[in-house]
């Protein structure tokens, strides 16, 4: 058996390189990366290359990348058609700063699949999170929002509110404290972010009617996927249509993460409930910085009134916009989905029964593209629940899988895999495989 000290002494030999590459990031980049998700103990593999469902470091070391950029590569890495797309694209101009053909069939391809008339471009999940919102805050004329507990929309004030919120910290349980998810939050934001509970519809009633006439848009994501991949219990999120409908405020779906990778359609396909507004960003952009947000006419013309104030240097460039539309309509096709949720759910299946071979205090689940390992026996049910795991035991699993080439997700407890349209039953067997032998050792 080796311990986890012998394991990051292992690592530490396998990726010299890496620890001399952070150690000079380190002195211009705070943490040595570029986004607070991408750091580690004791510090990041640095990347040269990727292909398909691999990526390759900077000491030659490979890896079968199940992470893929935290889900936004559901096309996997340099896919063929998009490299020719993206580089044949480059060619005609990057930035235009006027309006193109691409745009609108971008947009046009993303309204089908995602049921919106109309729709406005971003460059990345936050930005499209923050516009809703806005948008929401113009349409209804009122200043709150309502978010749950433990969800995560982006970098932006109105949502970084009970992100991670520290267990004494979280007050009552139907109605958690709006706790500011780091510093620079202005108080006067808490006041307008109120926070609920996952999968407690009496909560989300409470809060509305404590707060009648005042919530603007209930933001969620349709599953929750910054606290792994938890799911609604059957019935909730049609619960918060009607609550929505009810109070007059919009339901907004952050599908940043579930769009074009829970089903073809996303979560309001997946799940049959129709949302007021939708947010995406990641796997519709190809590989691309590209995000969206969008809604009924009758919504997004307060922005065509000029009444919502939405702009963008970078909105809708001719090279993201390629990407898009290569990814929506020659790789992230209908026949896709079913097949990579059968990859992720024999991941699951795979998962479980090593847990149960080796006794290990752990879950496995997936929808969809996704899926992880929870370090509890049953899945959690809301992010109180979720808190209760063994994180230490999966900082052991995680170096662990580097050392044996894996990237087995998202860096991080609380984060999923992607099996993207380049993974392949030989990846998944290989994951099990490295998982069956990290398992005899956990044990
Ligand atoms: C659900 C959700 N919303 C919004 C965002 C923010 O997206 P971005 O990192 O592109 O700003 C993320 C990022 O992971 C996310 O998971």
């Amino acid at each position: 058996m080796t311990t986890h000290a012998q394991e990051l002494e292992r690592y530490g030999s396998q990726t010299r390189k890496s620890l001399a590459m952070y150690q000079r990031a380190e002195r211009i980049l705070p943490l040595g990366v570029s986004s607070n998700f991408r750091t580690y103990e004791p510090y990041p593999i640095y990347i040269d290359r990727a292909q398909g469902s691999r990526m390759w470091d900077v000491d030659g070391r490979e890896y079968l990348d199940f992470s893929m950029c935290f889900g936004a590569l559901m096309v996997g890495h340099a896919h063929p058609v998009m490299v020719q797309a993206i580089a044949g694209a480059a060619g005609a101009g990057t930035l235009y700063g006027m309006p193109h053909d691409r745009e609108m069939r971008a947009a046009e391809l993303i309204g089908e699949r995602f049921g919106l008339e109309q729709v406005r471009f971003t460059n990345s999940g936050s930005e499209s999170t923050m516009h809703a919102l806005r948008l929401a805050r113009t349409y209804t004329g009122r200043d709150k929002v309502l978010k749950f507990e433990g969800a995560y929309h982006g970098g932006h004030d109105t949502v970084l509110v009970s992100v991670k919120p520290p267990r004494p910290r979280v007050g009552h349980l139907r109605h958690p404290r709006a706790v500011a998810a780091g510093h620079g939050i202005p108080d006067g934001t808490l006041e307008n972010t109120l926070v609920a509970q996952w999968n407690d519809a009496r909560s989300v009633r409470e809060i509305l009617e404590r707060h009648e006439n005042e919530v603007a848009a209930l933001v969620l994501e349709p599953v929750m996927m910054n606290v792994g991949v938890m799911g609604p219990r059957d019935g909730f999120l049609q619960e918060l249509r009607e609550l929505c409908d009810e109070f007059g405020c919009l339901l907004v779906f952050d599908e940043v993460k579930t769009g074009a990778k829970l089903a073809w359609g996303g979560a309001q396909e997946y799940f049959k409930v129709k949302a007021d507004m939708v947010c995406l960003a990641k796997a519709i952009g190809g590989g691309l910085p590209l995000g969206a947000f969008g809604s009924r006419r009758e919504v997004m013309n307060e922005i065509a009134q000029f009444r919502s104030f939405h702009a963008g240097t970078y909105a809708s460039n001719p090279l993201a916009t390629t990407a898009c539309i290569t990814a929506l309509e020659r790789v992230l096709t209908p026949e896709v989905f079913p097949r990579v949720t059968a990859l992720g759910n024999a991941l699951a299946e795979g998962h479980n029964k090593i847990i149960k071979k080796h006794g290990l205090n752990a879950c496995a689940v997936n929808m969809g593209a996704n899926g992880t390992v929870f370090w509890r026996r049953t899945p959690p049910t809301n992010y109180r629940e979720w808190l209760d795991q063994d994180f230490a035991t999966f900082w052991r699993y995680w170096h662990m899988n580097l050392n044996r080439g894996v990237i087995p997700q998202a860096q991080c407890y609380d984060e999923q895999w992607t099996v993207s349209a380049l993974h392949d039953e030989r990846d998944v067997e290989h994951m099990l495989a490295v998982f069956d032998e990290i398992a005899r050792e956990l044990a």
